[in-house]
């Protein structure tokens, strides 16, 4: 959701086409996140001077509009020091228009230009603020305030450098946000910041880097610092101090570097692998190529330093490969993900589960009172999928929350509460607020992300990585199928001494083992779920039933059929049948129905009996060979049989497939639906 990339060279010549070359790769790669306009900012051949380009639309209409605008020769003598700007926006205020697109800017000079994603939610008063100062707005969007006020502080403290101006304007700022910002009266120079929106810096040096961490600077104390006017109604009281650079620690000063600040680890890492995971309310500044990371306050244990990560992404798991969609490549790679998932974790000669993430709180985890597990849309599902399993294995009460929901309802948390947070992204902001919200009242915070180094990542007590490899497409696949296993592996680590469950574990473990295999299997009927999709894609509605084990398989299909074909779908409980759905029913209503050999089987059935005595005529998803199931409709896809707790990872994969082939028929766009993000970082 939104997407920040921005490039600063210095000493280390490029054109100003390299660095627009740059800038649109990198927006590029963040296009996965969704966004509906572009923008970029970059300095002007003619001395002291920013210029943008922007526009409503997809990468390719901005880079055929930069194309257009910068064609001249001057644009491609090398600048030896140079900072430019990027954005995919995705609106939330203002519709998606050229003005409302990012930089958004200070004045008609562009004395300042930012690019922000998130939302800053006090900016009707600091508008208010500024307009009573003669300032004159263009766009709709909040985060034309943050340029303007930059300008404003700037007027009034021309001592400041670019980096306290900002750390001005940021305490002035309510909401989430990471920022980007570029001025023409500090060139060469680039601030970012952030609070609950991600944003990490890139750093590429020619040799080795001289050290592996950042220190952290910190303000000066407020009785010595100065202070700035009570600077907008929306903060009378705050007093603003100061902060100064001096510190026993030196910065980052290399000779020639470059840097990159982006919204995440996609748009750097085929430049770098040395990032920076910012904090909230870091304000990371580069001047003279020299990057620092400040903070106005220190608290108790706040670090000296954040750490340089090196990320173990490569560039081709970003890549489409032959697939013509990331989410195509991203179901194909099932087979490996969920190996990956399992990769050191499932011993399979000693029929053991070691978790090394949350190994140490497995015995205060085992003195709780319950678990809850808390997510949003597919996420939310894979907690739906394991519950059953969960409750078996852990003999403890399972909830399973949406964490939207959760926060509205202001559910009671204890302090014996075991909370998992599930976000692919790890950086969704329902699930982030639940997890601090649970946080606050002392529960245990567990994450189950799949994003290194993410809020949920970090602000967790523990956790497990599902290391499901970058997920690209904005509907999640690989991801669900791996938070599936990584819960699967909980309970197991749950049960290991339970005497009682002992059999039931070596089948599930048996059932891993085999699992690749099986998904492979399932992978087989591409083509027949191919000719599925021709009979269904001109319908407008498609209903998916099935019960136990397999509901959320019911639930995360009829998502995915929504969100990628635009068509109507409902998954529903098939015991819920006879309590409305069944009305729906009749000969030219699309149904699938997921019936299995497991112990909800008769009832499947009878369900099963339910639809077809209405005329209605199912598409059946039954077990490989089971002749009977088959007989009941024209239509089925076999599965290979596997262990009834893991049946929902073999039911979901043609259900991916459904949605895919649907949307592709349908002409939708498979990696980016419309109105959709890929981290959903607003409420
Ligand atoms: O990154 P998260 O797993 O926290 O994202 C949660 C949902 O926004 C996400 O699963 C969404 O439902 C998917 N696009 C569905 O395919």
């Amino acid at each position: 959701m939104c997407g920040i990339f921005a490039y600063l060279n210095y000493l280390t010549p490029k054109s100003r086409h390299e660095v627009l070359d740059l800038l649109l790769n990198g927006l590029k790669r963040l296009e996965y996140r969704g966004y509906d306009s572009t923008g970029v900012a970059i300095d002007s051949p003619q001395a002291n001077d920013i210029v943008m380009v922007k526009r409503c639309g997809k990468v390719k209409v901005l880079e055929d509009a930069i194309a257009e605008h910068f064609s001249g020769k001057e644009y491609d003598e090398p600048v030896m020091t140079h900072v430019g700007i990027a954005h995919t926006r995705w609106a939330t205020h203002g519709v998606p228009c050229e003005t409302n697109s990012h930089p958004q800017r200070s004045d008609d000079e562009n004395s300042f230009v930012v690019v922000h994603n998130g939302i800053v939610t006090n900016y009707k008063d600091v508008k208010t603020f500024l307009e009573k100062r003669g300032y004159v707005f263009e766009s709709d969007t909040d985060t034309e305030v943050i340029a303007k006020l930059v300008h404003h502080l700037w007027k009034k403290h021309q001592g400041y450098s670019f980096r306290e101006l900002v750390e001005q304007v940021i305490q002035q700022l309510e909401g989430a946000f990471a920022i980007a910002i570029k001025s023409k009266h500090f060139p060469g120079e680039c601030v970012a910041s952030r609070r609950g929106s991600p944003l990490l810096v890139g750093i590429k040096t020619k040799t080795r880097l001289s050290t592996d961490h950042i220190p952290i600077l910190y303000g000066k104390d407020e009785k010595s610092s100065q202070t700035c006017e009570k600077d907008t109604e929306a903060s009378k009281t705050k007093v603003l101090p100061r902060t100064e650079s001096t510190s026993e620690f030196m910065p980052l000063e290399e000779k020639e570097v470059e840097y990159f600040f982006a919204s995440d680890a996609s748009a750097v890492i085929e430049h770098t692998n040395r990032v920076i995971y910012l904090e909230d309310d870091d304000v990371a500044a580069v001047r003279d190529g020299t990057l620092s990371i400040h903070r106005l306050k220190k608290c108790l244990d706040d670090p000296h330093a954040r750490e340089i990560t090196t990320l173990k992404m490569e560039i081709q798991q970003i890549m489409k490969g032959n697939y013509d969609y990331f989410m195509l490549k991203e179901i194909f790679e099932q087979p490996e993900s969920v190996v990956n998932t399992m990769r050191g974790r499932v011993r399979f000669d000693s029929k053991s589960v070691v978790l090394g993430g949350i190994k140490e709180f497995i015995p205060e985890i085992k003195r709780c009172r319950r678990l809850m597990l808390i997510g949003c849309g597919t996420s939310y599902h894979s907690a739906v999928a394991t519950r059953q399993l969960l409750e078996e294995l852990t003999e403890l009460p399972v909830m399973v929350e949406l964490a939207s929901d959760f926060l509205d309802r202001n559910t009671p948390i204890f302090r014996d509460d075991v909370c998992f947070f599930i976000s692919q992204s790890g950086e969704t902001a329902d699930s982030l607020m639940a997890l601090r919200y649970c946080k606050q009242r002392g529960a245990l915070i567990v994450g189950i992300t799949n994003t290194v180094g993410s809020s949920i990542c970090r602000e967790s007590h523990c956790g497990v990585h599902i290391n499901a490899g970058p997920e690209i497409g904005v509907a999640s696949t690989k991801a669900y199928t791996s938070q599936f296993i990584s819960l699967v592996m909980f309970a197991l680590v749950m049960s290991e001494d339970r005497l009682s469950l002992q059999q039931r574990r070596l089948e599930i473990i048996q059932a891993l083992y085999e699992l690749p295999e099986r998904i492979r299997q399932v992978l087989k009927l591409d083509s027949q779920v191919q000719e599925l999709a021709k009979d269904l894609f001109q319908h407008k509605s498609l209903l998916i039933m099935g019960r136990g084990y397999n509901f959320a398989t019911c639930l995360e299909g009829a998502l995915k059929v929504k969100e990628l074909t635009y068509m109507h779908s409902e998954g529903i409980m098939a015991g819920e049948l006879k309590h409305g759905p069944l009305a729906l029913i009749d000969d030219r209503m699309p149904v699938m129905m997921i019936v299995l050999r497991d112990p909800v089987y008769i009832k499947c059935i009878n369900a099963l009996q339910q639809v077809t005595s209405r005329k209605g005529c199912p598409i059946i998803i039954c077990e490989e060979g089971d002749e009977e199931t088959k007989s009941y409709s024209s239509r089925s896809l076999e599965i290979p049989r596997t262990v009834d707790c893991l049946q929902g990872i073999l039911t979901v994969i043609p259900m991916q497939l459904l949605s895919y082939h649907i949307a592709v028929l349908r002409g939708c766009d498979v990696d980016c639906p419309r109105n959709l993000a890929k981290s959903v970082t607003v409420e």
